[in-house]
């Protein structure tokens, strides 16, 4: 099926990697005209090539979804390339190690102004639009991390992540009357260059061993999970395609969680 999105202007934030380029080429397969807004602009300009190389629309903006700034200039991007801002994604998510005696000061304010205050300040700016037109989809990216403990030693992440539910709770409750959407997705174990690279540090595997390593913790994640697979991005954009498209428009304040199966799992 194609052309659930069809005539949507989609904002995805993060998109130049993982599930936001997963989010943003399922929109664009859907018909949405897509912005492709990540802090690395060649990462971005390469989805946007996967995109348009299957026929997609799509613009691109460099934006540090940390800077307030950037996040209006990302809003107002479609806006000039579109007339108004129907779905916007909010992505972007960041991971520190450390825990309630370890994490620091700067790196506890870094994840929650990456993961949680950006999502206030790109909701504050597309916000007006959506109201204008009577119509909106806003969609957050968390995580099953804001719903159990995952045995990893953090505390920023996830609990950045549990406040992004919440506030989309609030938001649906406070935008439904004029016609606005606000749901949540929460991935379990989808593997992303983000979850690579952490693991790869955290299982300190030496030069040359990093593919092995990672082989192998996904094939320990992978039977943990009652789908015995981890998930890919392309699962991630097909929950997000259905919350965008109007077959989910009496959905809203949810959490959908994406996992296998995994978190109603005894011993996870
Ligand atoms: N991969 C998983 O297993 C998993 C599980 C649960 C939730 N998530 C969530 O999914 C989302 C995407 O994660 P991913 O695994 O695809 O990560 P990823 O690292 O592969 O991609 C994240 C993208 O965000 C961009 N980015 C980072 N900081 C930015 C900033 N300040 N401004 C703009 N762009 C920025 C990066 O350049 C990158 O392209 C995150 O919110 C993450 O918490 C991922």
């Amino acid at each position: 099926m194609a052309g659930r999105l069809q005539g949507k202007a989609a904002i995805v934030t993060g998109a130049g990697s993982g599930n936001g380029r997963g989010i943003a080429a399922a929109f664009a397969r859907e018909g949405a005209r897509v912005l492709v807004s990540d802090i690395r602009l060649p990462a971005a300009e390469e989805t946007a090539g996967l995109i348009r190389a299957s026929g997609g629309v799509c613009e691109v903006v460099q934006a540090d979804v940390s800077k307030r700034a950037d996040i209006t200039g990302m809003v107002d991007a479609c806006v000039a390339a579109w007339g108004t801002v129907h779905v916007l994604v909010n992505n972007v998510g960041i991971l520190v190690p450390g825990g309630v005696e370890e994490v620091e000061e700067e790196a506890w304010d870094r994840v929650f102004t990456a993961n949680l205050k950006s999502v206030l300040f790109a909701c504050r700016a597309a916000l007006p639009h959506m109201t204008r037109q009577g119509s909106g989809a806003i969609i957050n990216i968390s995580s099953i991390s804001a719903i159990r403990h995952l045995g990893l030693n953090y505390i920023a992440y996830p609990t950045s992540k549990a406040a992004i539910d919440h506030m989309t709770r609030i938001m649906a409750v406070q935008y439904g009357p004029k016609g606005i959407r606000c749901n949540s997705i929460q991935p379990g174990f989808i593997d992303t260059p983000m979850v690579k690279n952490q693991v790869v540090g955290a299982l300190g595997a030496g030069k040359g061993e990093e593919e092995a390593a990672y082989q192998g913790y996904k094939a320990k994640r992978a039977a943990q999970v009652p789908m015995r697979r981890v998930g890919t991005p392309d699962d991630i954009g097909n929950a997000a395609v259905f919350l965008a498209s109007d077959e989910a428009s009496y959905i809203t304040g949810q959490a959908l969680t994406v996992d296998g199966g995994v978190t109603q799992s005894v011993g996870n």
